[in-house]
């Protein structure tokens, strides 16, 4: 019987640690959030497909055998995952109507737009009675984001969205796309998210730009001497070698990386030893990487890094996915939650005349769906 209506949950992403490293092979400790965005999905008898986003309250219309790139950008992700799924796959989809709600924030480094294609993707598959694999699923949806929209990110977003389970973390190497769920118990402590709602959109910021330092980097090494594919398999002892032979700039992204990579290394084993404190070092280490290195922070997300220094309660922060605003993530203890929050964003106002929206999160589930019939 075909489906009457599918609801399908597409969460955020967050990543305790191993920033910038996917496109890079290496390993990242990422996870879903409790935070999702619903898709309800039902077939349509109109000559048109129709999609209605209450979460922006923005709505469109679409011929499925005339999709064209919009000049409205979340027109694209929608627009691009049919593209793409219909040239991958050769389908045919039925007109449909998508009504689209949740409570994930756009544009706060939670990764809203991969979790809006995957959870498309995935509706219009079960709709169609098409039964889309996870792998497909993965790349369909990085192919959009890559060549689509043009953000050349790797596959952490979209491999968190898609095999995420409750309370977990993934320790993924993006090399070999091999993972592991790895069981976390914080004890008394939270995640806490600091969204400085500096708007980031990687298309616009540097993002791209670090890809092609990074393989700027990798390139210098190989001329030399080698034939890596990715900067994470390079160590630091070779690497420093190469510290006169390249731009200081490139040497930085490339000793970030290199030195990113054997912290997310460390911290998986802290993290499944209970060793809170040391995980919540490398935090700090890997943010001011980001910001010294890497280049990727901004003065809202330092401050709010360095705010938490000083607190006891808190064990560790770092700005947290591909920066450039967004959001900071702490790992701090249930009983300074309020008094922190309440303290920092009178702060933060003060400082910066915008608010800040705070958000205490859980290890979510992956892409999960209901179909009525
Ligand atoms: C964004 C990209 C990811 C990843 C992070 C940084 O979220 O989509 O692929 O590169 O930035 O770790």
């Amino acid at each position: 019987m075909d489906p009457k209506e599918v609801v399908v949950l597409s969460p955020g992403r967050i990543n305790l640690i191993g920033e910038h490293i996917d496109y890079n092979g290496g390993h990242v400790l990422p996870a879903a959030t409790d935070l999702y965005i619903r898709f309800k999905f039902y077939k349509n008898k109109n000559n048109l497909s129709e999609v209605q986003s209450k979460t922006i309250n923005k709505s469109l219309k679409l011929d499925l055998n005339n999709l064209e790139r919009s000049d409205i950008k979340w027109e694209n992700y929608i627009i691009g995952s049919l593209i793409y799924l219909i040239k991958r796959r050769n389908i045919n989809p039925k007109n449909f109507s998508c009504i689209i709600d949740g409570d994930l924030p756009v544009g706060a480094g939670i990764s809203s737009s991969s979790a809006l294609i995957c959870g498309f993707i995935k509706g219009i598959g079960i709709l169609n009675k098409l039964d889309f694999t996870d792998e497909e699923i993965l790349l369909i949806s990085r192919e959009v984001e890559y060549n689509f929209i043009g953000v050349k990110g790797g596959i952490m977003d979209q491999f968190s969205i898609i095999h995420s389970k409750e309370n977990k973390l993934i320790f993924l190497n993006c090399k070999s796309k091999t993972f592991e769920h790895i069981d976390v118990d914080l004890g008394e402590y939270k995640i806490l998210l600091l969204d400085t709602n500096i708007k980031h959109d990687l298309l616009e910021s540097s993002y791209n730009d670090r890809v092609r330092e990074c393989a700027k980097a990798l390139e210098i090494v190989n001329n030399e001497n080698g034939n890596f594919n990715f900067l994470t398999e390079i160590n630091l002892e070779n690497l420093i070698k190469f510290k006169e032979k390249m731009p200081e700039k490139i040497y930085n992204r490339a000793l970030f990386v290199v030195e990113e990579n054997e912290r997310t290394l460390i911290a998986k084993e802290k993290l499944k030893n209970s060793d809170l404190r040391d995980f919540a070092d490398l935090m700090y280490l890997s943010h001011f990487g980001l910001k010294n290195l890497y280049d990727v922070s901004c003065e809202e997300l330092d401050f709010l890094v360095d705010q938490t220094v000083d607190n006891s309660k808190i064990l560790g922060a770092r700005m947290m996915g591909g920066g450039f605003g967004g959001c900071t993530i702490n790992i701090i203890h249930s009983e300074e939650v309020e008094s922190f929050i309440r303290n920092i964003s009178k702060k933060y106002l003060d400082k910066f005349s915008k608010n800040l929206t705070p958000i205490i999160t859980t290890l979510g589930k992956g892409l999960n769906y209901k179909i009525i019939r």
